[in-house]
């Protein structure tokens, strides 16, 4: 009996998710979900959105439409609300957040480099995805830090919980779950239309863009503000840790680095494919639909194996071994694919290029404590390490900020 693939609990299962891909490559898991596990059935499953709609949430939670995240809103509403954020976060606006970026990192490495090391995940990485996206919807430095606090809330409760009453009607949504957080969200959002010069942020640009004549309601405005928080923010943290963690426990490859730094961008894109931070996606299917000789019934939940697919022997060569010299790098599946795919993708990289870089002009030399052992992070669909205690050494001063 193969193991559930949907069971990340102690690691990405790679060896069950291997024998998945080659026996039966459409399986039913322990809970009565189905799974896919090949890369060329993910990547068409995603771009199949009459069939699989997104689920993260419990069982017959429903929530008020304002409320619906964006992964979550049908067609053709979908395409319009994403057309807004795409133009928000545009490709030239991300690359202008570079030089906070490096300076973050900087102050954070700042501290654990002092001690000699430390904890990676919580002194240096943890910090970063939620302070940049702070930084970009045009939060107070002052109240950073709070935002971090409500991105861990909202994550941990917001898809299962109180958004339904009892008496079966829709319930309070993010309000009641988390009232600072969208308290706080609402004044920025006030506070800029009624101010007469806003300043240049995401908040005024999702406030002042329109597609099809239609701008976004408060409540829309604000959903997809904390969403943003919540996808951008997880996600990116274990796409950091998880490329520390593979050159922390690999001196050869941290040499190489050292010596060949214009390899960061190609080892991003490696670490997304052996470790997405997200290894499976989670659909519900809306009708009966035949995939390699398998029928899925409609009504049944779908796993979309996101670390099957791109350790796929079928598409890579050699797939469990991490390696700089892929010819296609980026044909992994970790962004997702299709109408959905992941529009937070350059920033994403920019974080893990950035946090890379620093650490290695910081740091000469790092290595885990011994007898290591990676401990997954307790969240069903992430994959990351939830520490990564290093002691650091022939450490050089920050010599960019004199
Ligand atoms: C390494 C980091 C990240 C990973 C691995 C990741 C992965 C993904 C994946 C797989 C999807 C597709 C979900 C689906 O099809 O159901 C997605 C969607 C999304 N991501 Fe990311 N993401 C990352 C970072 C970010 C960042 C930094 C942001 C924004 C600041 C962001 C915003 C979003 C949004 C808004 C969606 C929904 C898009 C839609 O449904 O049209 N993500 N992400």
């Amino acid at each position: 009996m193969v193991a559930d693939p949907l069971d990340a609990s102690a690691g990405v299962p790679y060896e069950a998710l291997a024998e998945l891909r080659e026996v039966c490559p459409v399986s039913r898991t322990p809970s009565g979900a189905y799974f896919l596990a090949r890369h060329g059935d993910v990547l068409a499953a995603t771009k199949n959105i009459e069939v699989f709609q997104a689920s993260f949430r419990a069982a017959g939670v429903v929530v008020p439409a304002e409320e619906q995240l964006i992964s979550e809103i049908p067609e053709p509403r979908h395409g319009k609300v994403r057309r807004i954020i795409n133009s928000a976060i545009a490709q030239h606006r991300i690359s202008r957040v570079e030089p906070f970026v490096r300076a973050l990192c900087h102050v954070l490495l700042d501290r654990v480099v002092a001690r000699g090391g430390g904890d990676l995940v919580a002194d240096f990485v943890t910090p970063i995805p939620a302070t940049v996206i702070a930084h970009l919807l045009g939060v107070d430095p002052a109240d950073h830090a709070r935002f971090a606090e409500w991105s861990d809330l909202v994550v941990q409760s917001t898809y299962a919980t109180r958004n339904r009453r009892e008496d079966g009607a829709d319930g309070e949504g993010l309000a009641g779950v988390a009232p600072d957080f969208t308290g706080y969200l609402d004044a920025m959002i006030a506070e800029r239309k009624a101010s007469a010069e806003p300043p240049d942020d995401f908040v005024t640009r999702l406030i002042n863009t329109e597609v099809d004549g239609e701008h976004l309601t408060d409540l829309e405005m604000r959903t997809q503000l904390a969403f943003l928080l919540m996808s951008g923010n997880e996600t990116t943290r274990h796409l950091i840790a998880n490329i520390l963690e593979a050159v922390c426990t690999d001196a050869v490859l941290f040499a190489r680095l050292h010596a060949e730094r214009d390899l960061v961008p190609t080892l991003v894109e490696e670490s997304l494919r052996h470790d997405p931070p997200i290894h499976v996606l989670m659909r519900d299917c809306l009708t009966d639909i035949t995939i390699d000789g398998v029928t899925i019934p409609a009504g049944v939940k779908v796993g979309f194996g996101i670390a099957s697919a791109n350790r796929d022997e079928r598409t890579y060569d050699d797939p469990d071994a991490f390696r700089l010299d892929r010819p296609s790098a980026k044909d992994h599946l970790a962004f997702g694919g299709g109408p959905h795919v992941c529009p937070g993708a350059s920033l994403a990289r920019l974080e893990g290029r950035v946090a890379l870089d620093v650490f290695l002009e910081r740091v000469d030399q790092a290595h885990v404590d011994i007898g290591y052992r990676r401990e997954p992070v307790p969240v069903f669909w992430a994959n990351g390490p939830r520490r990564l205690p290093v002691d650091l050494t022939g450490v050089g001063p920050d010599a960019s900020r004199g």
